[in-house]
């Protein structure tokens, strides 16, 4: 192998190839002789071999092709400069290690879109904002990490799918990173994510001239405070020249913003660019603003409008080094949304779209929800801005509005524990990367060459795993929040488990106002807020009747009776019960499916994924029966298959015979079964008791229990003998028993006969009062 220049990233790319070759060959060192892969730019190329003459490659582009001399075989990875071939060397390997012949390689590919950035929201204390994985990799207790050699590989990691830059920093509490102190930490961070062509960002507060400069001000149109802004920003670039740019939250959840001066984004957002843009910079200015304190009893008052009425008239306002990045959809990560009208709005500014990696609202990697056929539907959603074909993907890759910038932010929220805690969740970066580079793959495309390279290339285990990847996100969005209805899990606190009225009566304004009567939010222009006016023409048609709008946004956009009838006849109420049995009853199915891949992946791999499906299918029967006990009370309609609201298979604990444990009332109430569960004050433990009534035979015990901060332990004791113990310290949110960490056991199977007595002893530690909700017994075997 051989490289014909000397940058930086073209010896990266070689070091890789050689690597990856090794590992992919088991060990065996690269033949050396008439087999030659050569590396070099297109204008290496040109000097050094006369027909790549006509050959001419932009920035970030690579051609791989398999020359077949007369003596030797050579393969050529061309770049239009140092990243493309780095990024061609990864494209080779990926094609390798999915097991193509590297004698036919032969590839040509540039990336859609320019900015392909990953933000993280790290603090810097180590801490970070909605991550599930650990601590940060950068950052902790207010300094730069001295070992940084995790940020290497992240880098390698981040590279290997074409992206180009990472923001490091959380958008909230961002002062503090533009110490000098803190400068020079970054510069390390900088050094070490530089040769793989990843440029590091960061994100600023707007108060920060007064906050750490100590200026009397940070109005933007104050000659001191621009002059202040232009001098850090040069101190930054004399330490970091390829520095990339900021991202900005401003006037949004308390950040500090502009508006406090009577000033608009683009005032705040021009101040930064014109410091930035001597140096090349740009400022990711995000359109995630809107009034936290909007009042919930006036009809007209809507979230989902903030970023579009804030920023629409605003366009053509901004410096061209400005990029206006917008959520996906107007609320915030939920399960689905519309697409952000804010897209179809600008057309006279360069715009990103921001994606979450990290799981937020969708599972916090403890479920497994494959996020790449929800960024799809996106990316391919047609805006129709002037009656034209402007997908999304277009638009933000700057093709419809001819804008120079644009591209896909996805918030990471990488940690030390494994990057993103969960394996598989490790498909959703994989599949980011893969889309901002290219959005016309398929996320059942995507997700095969992640199964292939990362767990087998045997067809029924890729098989067996993209179906699981595929199927993910609807089971997730038919078991907590289905038809638009938005996650519904606690938003004002863990953003994880159910809690469905958390996001009614508050100023939040992640209202589905659902009452006796029906539910949903009317967004129509005729007799709603009017946001469905945001959309051109074409889309709101399609919004703005109930009748057309599709059903998986209907509650999104309208206000409906329990009993109106979607497309196919089924009524809204009977569709709410119906998709929570099935998608409960398809993460129950994940762990079949994954089981069946016992012996034939990894063991580690099976194990740790098993746990985790386990615990999903658990958590997914907790998730159905709140949202399901909680629309047959509001709505008093009985859900036609008997299911809701009749668990003729459980023990609930406050009916059991009690020693020691004392019954509590559950909040919100729909989290426990029938809204009531047991807790433990006495240390050395309390016992709920039952006496079998129910028919002889062999029964699938589950035992449900609140899982708290502490390591109660417990016990499941048969006529007095202790059947099976165990300890739970899952990591859960929230210091009540609720829907976060309600958790199920599922115990081997018992045998039952009229007259048994049946216990669960309970013993508190610390926090954790071995709280207990009830115990199912499914009959495995029919009645005798
Ligand atoms: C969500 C998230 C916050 C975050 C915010 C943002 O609301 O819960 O933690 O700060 O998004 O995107 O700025």
């Amino acid at each position: 192998m051989s490289t014909l220049g000397q940058d930086l990233l073209e010896q990266t790319a070689a070091i890789e190839l050689r690597r990856g070759l090794l590992s992919l060959s088991g060990g065996v060192p690269l033949e050396v002789g008439p087999n030659q892969i050569l590396l070099g730019t297109v204008a290496e190329m040109r000097v050094h071999d006369k027909k790549n003459r006509s050959l001419s490659l932009e920035p970030d582009e690579f051609l791989i092709r398999a020359d077949h001399g007369d003596l030797a075989r050579e393969i050529d990875v061309v770049g239009g400069d140092d990243r493309g071939v780095l990024y061609g060397a990864f494209a080779l390997l990926r094609a390798l290690a999915q097991g193509e012949d590297m004698g036919k390689a032969n590839l040509h590919e540039k990336p859609a879109m320019p900015i392909r950035w990953v933000d993280e929201w790290d603090n810097a204390d180590g801490s970070i904002e909605r991550g599930y994985a650990g601590r940060s990799i950068f950052f902790d207790a207010g300094h730069v990490r001295d070992d940084l050699a995790p940020v290497g590989e992240y880098a390698r990691l981040l590279a290997s799918v074409g992206i180009n830059g990472c923001n490091l920093n959380n958008v909230n509490n961002a002062s503090v990173f533009l110490n000098p102190e803190m400068l020079k930490g970054i510069a390390r961070i900088a050094e070490t994510m530089r040769p793989y062509g990843v440029r590091v960002g960061l994100s600023v507060d707007i108060a920060s001239p007064e906050k750490i400069g100590g200026l009397k001000t940070y109005d933007p149109l104050d000659p001191a405070v621009k002059n202040w802004w232009s001098t850090k920003v040069n101190e930054i670039y004399d330490q970091i020249p390829d520095f990339a740019g900021f991202t900005v939250k401003a006037d949004s959840e308390g950040q500090p913003g502009p508006a406090s001066f009577g000033r608009t984004p683009a005032d705040a957002a021009n101040t930064l660019a014109a410091a930035l843009a001597p140096h090349g910079g740009i400022v990711m200015y995000r359109a995630f603003v809107y009034n936290h304190h909007l009042d919930w009893r006036d009809p007209k008052a809507d979230r989902a409008r903030a970023a579009y009425d804030i920023f629409r008239s605003l366009d053509g306002k901004f410096a061209p080094n400005v990029v206006i990045q917008t959520k996906e959809g107007p609320i915030d990560f939920q399960v689905r949304e519309p697409v952000s009208p804010l897209f179809g709005g600008l057309t006279q500014t360069s715009q990103a779209m921001e994606v979450q990696i990290t799981q937020e609202y969708t599972g916090q990697q403890r479920h497994l929800v494959y996020l790449a056929p929800m960024w799809k539907q996106v990316l391919d959603f047609d805006m129709q801005v002037g009656g034209g074909y402007t997908p999304v993907s277009e638009i933000i890759a700057g093709k419809s509005f001819h804008r120079p910038l644009g591209g896909m932010v996805g918030v990471s929220g990488i940690g030390r524990d494994a990057w993103l805690g969960s394996p598989l969740a490790l498909a959703n970066l994989y599949a980011f990367g893969r889309l901002a580079w290219n959005p016309e793959l398929t996320p059942e495309e995507i997700a095969t060459e992640w199964t292939r390279q990362t767990i087998s290339l045997n067809p029924p285990v890729v098989r067996t795993v993209v179906t699981m990847l595929m199927q993910s996100w609807p089971a997730y969005e038919d078991y907590t929040g289905p038809l638009g209805l938005q996650t519904l899990t606690d938003i004002t606190g863990s953003h994880y488990g159910p809690n469905i009225e958390s996001s009614e009566r508050n100023g939040w304004g992640q209202w589905h106002k659902a009452d006796h009567e029906g539910v949903g939010f009317d967004r129509s222009v005729s007799t709603g807020t009017g946001y469905v006016g945001q959309y051109s023409p074409g889309v709101a048609k399609m919004y703005e009747s109930a009748a057309i709008t599709p059903d998986d946004l209907l509650l999104f956009f309208h206000h409906v009776p329990y009993t109106y009838k979607l497309h196919d006849g089924k009524t809204v109420i009977q569709y709410l019960y119906d998709s929570h049995y099935e998608g409960a009853a398809r993460a129950a199915q994940f762990l079949e499916d994954w089981k069946s891949l016992k012996g034939r992946i990894d063991p580690d791999l099976y194990a740790n994924m098993l746990r985790r499906l386990e615990y999903q299918a658990g958590h997914a029967i907790v998730w159905r029966d709140a949202v399901v006990q909680y629309f047959l009370k509001l709505s008093g309609i009985p859900d036609d298959r008997g299911r809701a609201g009749h668990y003729p298979n459980r023990l609930e604990a406050e009916d059991a015979r009690l020693t020691g444990y004392h019954v509590i009332d559950v909040t919100p109430w729909e989290d426990a079964s029938g809204g009531k569960a047991v807790s433990c004050p006495v240390a050395s433990g309390c016992t709920a008791e039952w006496t079998w009534n129910g028919a002889a035979g062999n029964f699938q015990l589950a035992v449900q229990y609140f899982d708290l901060q502490g390591d109660a332990h417990f016990t499941f004791l048969l006529n007095g003998n202790p059947l099976v113990s165990w300890t739970p310290n899952a990591d859960l949110p929230s210091r009540r028993p609720n829907g976060d960490n309600s958790t199920r056991f599922t115990a081997p199977t018992v045998n039952l006969k009229p007259g048994d007595v049946l216990a669960v002893k309970g013993t508190p530690d610390g926090a954790d009062p071995a709280a207990l909700d009830y115990i199912e017994l499914l009959p495995e075997t029919p009645e005798k």
